[in-house]
Order: structure tokens, then C-alpha cells, then sequence
């Protein structure tokens, strides 16, 4: 469903799929592995963030996909064909402007079409990308004379210029201060709407990927591609909050962070959910509205669910099965087999027979 990436009618963004790209320097004690099986895939017009740890290797993958260099294993492909060098479709954007400072803006801006010998024939796309990025009357100005935002917009015009089909952004936004930072986000989202470029966004900030792109990817420490932006909003959304994807989390209810929490262990897609007494301590109406949300996703996603608690009633509203455990050093005492539907009801007569029979293994019928 291509058409759902940007609202542009006609993509003029180019596709990529890396297929088991891995990549290696050559160090003094031997290789250092950096990209390890990469394989992704990007479509035309998509936005795509890369997120991870410092050194994982995203600037290197980025690299790999100017064409600046050639990856040690596995292929990279734009637009079904291989990746052999780089191609002014394919631009890459830096955390540093690194303009010229003996050029002006205009001259800056018009680099690539300088050295690919059209600038004569298309000196009005110098204008446009001056006009794309909000600074068409600082043409003549020189870099010193810039500000630190200015100077990032000329290197974005710079790379505009060239009407790049795959812009490749990398941490563009991170030497900026925050207000700044906010500004130029929705800039690119904007241009990116009304250009149809492919992006792809290399970022430490897990806000700016979110509200960038389309989609997200996290590279882990060994460039092993682990999750993206679907399985993320996914799991919100198992959990019900969609919406919260950008709030940080001394903004949540205490209810609201524990289901955080359980989609931060949904997002890995676990076959087997192992839950330390995790609504201990919560409120008992959270506690409850939360007992049957967790049964509602366990239904919904069938994994095998390990649930400790200290609540028999918790543990008989929630589980198929209970054990109970000794006191010290643990046995299993008793197993119960829970044979009640979902959704269950406090007041069964039935959960009123197994909660006595739990007791008396606790030897704590006396409190029945
Ligand atoms: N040309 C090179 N020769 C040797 N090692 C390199 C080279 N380029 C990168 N590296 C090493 O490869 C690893 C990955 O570098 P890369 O710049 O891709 O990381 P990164 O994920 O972009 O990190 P950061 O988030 O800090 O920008 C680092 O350990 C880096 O030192
Ligand atoms: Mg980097």
C-alpha cells in the first residue's frame, strides 16, 4: 500500500532492499564487525528512521546506500538494480552543514549541479531549493553570516538541489537547539510530503523518529535489525494506547505506565509472557480493569503466560491453571485446573470454592 506513505499523488521515491548486507573494518586486532545480516526493506515514498545505540553502524549503513562504499557482504538495490556508486538521486545530509565558507549560499547550494556540468540549464533549481527551505533572500550571505539552523537549511537545499528520489538524512537535526530542532522536523516532514522523496532518517532521538517517519527501525549494538515502527504501534495499540506514542513518562498515570510496560514486553512479540507480580502495585480498580486487560491480549495473542502473584483471586480470574507453591525451600502443593470462561465473574460460586481450596493449601483457610 504504497499510496498510505505520503500523500504526494506521484512517488518519485525510490526503493531500496538490503538483502544480508553485513560490513566489517579492518582494525589493528583484526576485524571489527559492524553491520551483521542486515536486511530491510524500504518503499518509494516511505519514511524510514534508524535508531540505535552509538557505533551500531547507521551511518555506515547509510553510507553504504550513497554508494560511497561497497558493503563486504550481501547486496543493496535501489529501484530493483544494484547499488554501484553514488548517484545525485540519492543524497546524503550530515549532522554538520560543512558549507563552503569561501561560497556564497547560492554558490553552496549550487554545488552539485556545478559538478555535474547543468548548471547553466538549471540555475531556477537553486532558487527553488533556496525558496524549499525558507531562505531565498540569503543567497548572497555567506555562511559566517548564517545561524546554525540557516547553515543546516542551506546543506538541505544543497542536497534538494539535485531532487534527490532517496534523501538519506543523517542525525541532520542534532547540532540544532531543541526549539530549533521542533522547527526543522516539521520542515523536512514537509518537504518530504511535497516532494515524495524516499527518506530514510538516522537518529539517537526516539521522539523525532516517531514523529518523522512512516516507520522505525532499531539497529542493535551489532547492526542486527530488531524491531519497527509497526510492532511498536502495534503493541500500543494492543494496549490501548496508540495515541501516547510521543508523551514521556512522568506524564502517565501509574496505570497508564504499567500498560507501557506490557507493551514494551509485547513488542518482542514473546511466545511466553512471564509476569512477576506485575499490577502489585497498582490500586485495586486499576488492578482489576488491568487483570482483564492482560487476559484480553493473552486471548488475542496466544502466548503461554507465567503469571507469579500473591492474589488468589488475581490468580483465578486471570489463569487456566494455578500452583501453589510451599513455603521455603518451594514445592508445587497443589495444582487447580481453572475450568471457568473468560470473561469471569467474583462472585461464581465456583471461584469461591477454588479460592477455599488455595487457602487451605496456604493453610490459610482460616481467613476464609
Ligand atoms: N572507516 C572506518 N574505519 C574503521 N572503523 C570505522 C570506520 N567507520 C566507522 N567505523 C567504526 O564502525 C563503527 C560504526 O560506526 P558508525 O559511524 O556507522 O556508527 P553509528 O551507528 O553511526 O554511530 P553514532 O550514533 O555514534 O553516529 C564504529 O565503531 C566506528 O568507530
Ligand atoms: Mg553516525
Amino acid at each position: 500500500m504504497v499510496a498510505a506513505f505520503a500523500p504526494t499523488p506521484q512517488h518519485t521515491g525510490m526503493s531500496l532492499v538490503a538483502d544480508r548486507v553485513s560490513h566489517a573494518f579492518d582494525m589493528n586486532d583484526g576485524k571489527l564487525q559492524v553491520l551483521d545480516n542486515v536486511s530491510l526493506t524500504v518503499e518509494p515514498g516511505e519514511f524510514v528512521a534508524l535508531l540505535g545505540p552509538s557505533g551500531c553502524g547507521k551511518s555506515t549503513f547509510l553510507r553504504l546506500v550513497t554508494g560511497l562504499e561497497l558493503p563486504a557482504e550481501g547486496s543493496l538495490e535501489v529501484d530493483g538494480g544494484p547499488i554501484t556508486g553514488p548517484d545525485p538521486s540519492r543524497i546524503i545530509v550530515f549532522q554538520d552543514p560543512t558549507l563552503y565558507p569561501w561560497r556564497t549560499v547560492y554558490q553552496n547550494v549550487a554545488l552539485g549541479l556545478q559538478a555535474r556540468g547543468i548548471l547553466k540549464t538549471h540555475r531556477s533549481r537553486v532558487d527553488q531549493a533556496l525558496s524549499l527551505v525558507g531562505l531565498p533572500e540569503f543567497a548572497n550571505v555567506y555562511p559566517h553570516q548564517l545561524s546554525g539552523g540557516m547553515a543546516q537549511r542551506v546543506a538541505l537545499a544543497r542536497a534538494l538541489v539535485n531532487d534527490p528520489r532517496m534523501l538519506l538524512l543523517d542525525e541532520p537535526l542534532s547540532n540544532l537547539d531543541a526549539s530549533l530542532r521542533q522547527e526543522m522536523k516539521i520542515e523536512i516532514v514537509q518537504l518530504w510530503q511535497r516532494k515524495g522523496f524516499t527518506a530514510l532518517l538516522v537518529t539517537h532521538d526516539v521522539e523525532e523518529a516517531l514523529m518523522m517517519a512512516n516507520r522505525v527501525l532499531v539497529l542493535q549494538a551489532r547492526g542486527i535489525l530488531k524491531t519497527h515502527r509497526s510492532r511498536v504501534d502495534q503493541a500500543l495499540s494492543l494496549v490501548g494506547l496508540p495515541e501516547f506514542a510521543n508523551v514521556y513518562p512522568q506524564h502517565l498515570s501509574v496505570r497508564i505506565a504499567e500498560r507501557v510496560a506490557v507493551a514494551r514486553a509485547l513488542v518482542n512479540d514473546p511466545r511466553m509472557l512471564l509476569l512477576d507480580e506485575p499490577l502489585g502495585k497498582l490500586d485495586s480498580l486499576t488492578r482489576l480493569a488491568m487483570q482483564t486487560e492482560i487476559v484480553q491480549l493473552w486471548q488475542r495473542k496466544g502466548f503461554t503466560a507465567l503469571l507469579v502473584t500473591h492474589d488468589v483471586e488475581e490468580a483465578l480470574m486471570m489463569a487456566n491453571r494455578v500452583l501453589v507453591c510451599s513455603p521455603r525451600p518451594a514445592r508445587i502443593v497443589a495444582e487447580l485446573k481453572v475450568d471457568l470462561d473468560y470473561p469471569r465473574h467474583r462472585g461464581d460460586p465456583r471461584m469461591a470454592e477454588m479460592r477455599r481450596e488455595i487457602l487451605h493449601h496456604l493453610g490459610l483457610e482460616d481467613s476464609w
